[in-house]
C-alpha cells in the first residue's frame, strides 16, 4: 500500500498525542511525522510505543516551527501530502504572565510554517489534494453573554494574549489561502478534556488536587461557562475536516456540553469521593476555594456546530458526564505519567500562578 505522509506539528502535546494515536489505528494508509519542540507541555513518551510498534508509519522529529532552515530541510527530505498544525503555546494563564512566547510560536511560528509549506506546494506543482489544516480555538471570538453561540461568521474579539495570538495565526492562515492559493482550512474548537492533558488546565488540575486533598482554586464566582468536548470527538472532527472540508473555509467544532466551572468542579469532587470513599466532613466539595479572578476572564463560550454537521456530517459521539468519568479513571490509572509531567517546570509554574491568589 502506498502511504501518504502527513506532518503533525505539536503531536507531543495533549490533543496532538490523542490525534496521532487515534489516526494511526484508523487511517491505515497514513504515515505521520510528529514535529514538536517539546516545551513543558510536550511529552514524546506519550507515543513511544508507536515508534516501536509501527516505525514505518510513525516518526518523531524534534524541531521548532520557528526555525525556517530546519523546516526547509524536513520538507526537502520527505514527500509531504499535508500538514495538521497543532503546535502552540496553549494556556491562557501562562499567556498573561509571559505573552512573548505566544507571539513567537503562535504568530511567528505559524507564519514560518506557512511560508515553507507554500514554497513546497508551489515546487510540487500546486497539488489540489494538499491540505494545511490549522487547529484553532473558539477563544478568538471573545466572550458571550447569557445568550447566543459562536458561528463561523462571528467577528474576532480575543481577550487574552493567548487568544489574540491564535487570532493572529488564523488571519495568516486565511491570508495564505487568499493570497497564494495554499489549500488551507481552519477549525475553531471549544475546550477539550481527556487523557494526556497537562495538569495546568481546569479538569486535570482539579483531579490531581483532589487526589492530594489540596484546595481547588476556582476563579471568580465559578459561573464562567465552557462548552466541553471530549478530545476523541475533536480528533474525529479534524479527520473529517481534513478529508472533506473545503479549502479556504472555517469550521467550528463544539461539544454542545455547556457547564459552569463550579458545576464541573462539583462533578469531579463527587467522582473522586466515590472512588476514594470520602464521606461527610471529608467530602471533597469542602476543598473548593474561590480565588481572585483571571484578568480579562471570558464569561461564556458556546459553539454553533451546525456547519460541520450539515456540510460534513460530523457531530460529537461522547456524552460529557461519562467521558469525564473515563478521564478521571485515566488519571487515576496513570500516576507515572502524571509524576513525569509534573516534575520541575510544573511545580515552578504552580507556585508562580497561584501564589497570593
Ligand atoms: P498543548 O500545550 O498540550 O501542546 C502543544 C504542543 O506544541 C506541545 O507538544 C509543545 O511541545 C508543542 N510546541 C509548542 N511550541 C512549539 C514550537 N515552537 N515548535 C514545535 N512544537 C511546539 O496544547 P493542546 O491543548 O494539545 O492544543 C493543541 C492545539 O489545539 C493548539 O493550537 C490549541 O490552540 C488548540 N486548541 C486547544 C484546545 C484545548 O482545549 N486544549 C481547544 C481548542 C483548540
Ligand atoms: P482552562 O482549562 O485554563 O481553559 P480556558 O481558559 O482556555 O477556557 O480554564 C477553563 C475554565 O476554568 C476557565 O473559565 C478558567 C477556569 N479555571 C479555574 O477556575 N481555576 C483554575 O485553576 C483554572 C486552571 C481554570
Amino acid at each position: 500500500m502506498s502511504l501518504k505522509t502527513i506532518i503533525v506539528t505539536g503531536g507531543a502535546g495533549f490533543i496532538g498525542s490523542n490525534f496521532i494515536r487515534n489516526t494511526l489505528f484508523k487511517e491505515l494508509d497514513w504515515r505521520i511525522i510528529n514535529l514538536d519542540s517539546v516545551t513543558y507541555a510536550g511529552n514524546p513518551a506519550n507515543l513511544a510505543d508507536l515508534e516501536k510498534q509501527m516505525p514505518e508509519r510513525y516518526r518523531f522529529v524534534h524541531g521548532n516551527i520557528c526555525d525556517g532552515a530546519f523546516l526547509d530541510k524536513l520538507f526537502a527530505d520527505e514527500p509531504i501530502n499535508g500538514v495538521i498544525h497543532f503546535a502552540a503555546e496553549s494556556h491562557v494563564d501562562r499567556s498573561i504572565l509571559g505573552p512573548m512566547a505566544f507571539v513567537e510560536t503562535n504568530v511567528m511560528g505559524t507564519c514560518r510554517l506557512l511560508e515553507v509549506c507554500e514554497r513546497y506546494w508551489q515546487e510540487k506543482g500546486r497539488p489540489d489534494d494538499f491540505r494545511f489544516l490549522h487547529v484553532s480555538t473558539d477563544e478568538v471570538y471573545g466572550s458571550l453573554g447569557d445568550e447566543g453561540h459562536f458561528k463561523e461568521t462571528t467577528p474576532y474579539d480575543p481577550s487574552s494574549p493567548y487568544s489574540a495570538s491564535k487570532a493572529g495565526s488564523d488571519h495568516l492562515v486565511r491570508a495564505w489561502h487568499r493570497t497564494y492559493g495554499l489549500p488551507t482550512i481552519i477549525t475553531n474548537c471549544s475546550n477539550n478534556y481527556g487523557p494526556y492533558q497537562f495538569p495546568e488546565k481546569l479538569i486535570p488540575l482539579m483531579i490531581l488536587n483532589l487526589l492530594e486533598s489540596k484546595l481547588l482554586p476556582v476563579y471568580g464566582d465559578g459561573k464562567n461557562v465552557r462548552d466541553w468536548l471530549y478530545v476523541i470527538d475533536h480528533c474525529e472532527a479534524l479527520l473529517t475536516v481534513f478529508a472533506k472540508g473545503r479549502p479556504g473555509e472555517t469550521y467550528n467544532i463544539g461539544g454542545g456540553a455547556e457547564r459552569q466551572n463550579i458545576e464541573v468542579v462539583h462533578i469531579l469532587c463527587d467522582l473522586l469521593d466515590e472512588r476514594l470513599a470520602r464521606v461527610g466532613e471529608e467530602s471533597s466539595r469542602n476543598l473548593v476555594q474561590f480565588v481572585t479572578d483571571r484578568p480579562g476572564h471570558d464569561r461564556r463560550y458556546a459553539i454553533d456546530a451546525t456547519k460541520i454537521k450539515r456540510e460534513l456530517g460530523w457531530g460529537p459521539r461522547f456524552e460529557f458526564e461519562s467521558a469525564l468519568t473515563e478521564t478521571v479513571d485515566w488519571y487515576l490509572g496513570n500516576r507515572e505519567w502524571v509524576d513525569y509531567v509534573r516534575s520541575g517546570e510544573y511545580r515552578n509554574w504552580i507556585e508562580k500562578n497561584y501564589n497570593g491568589r
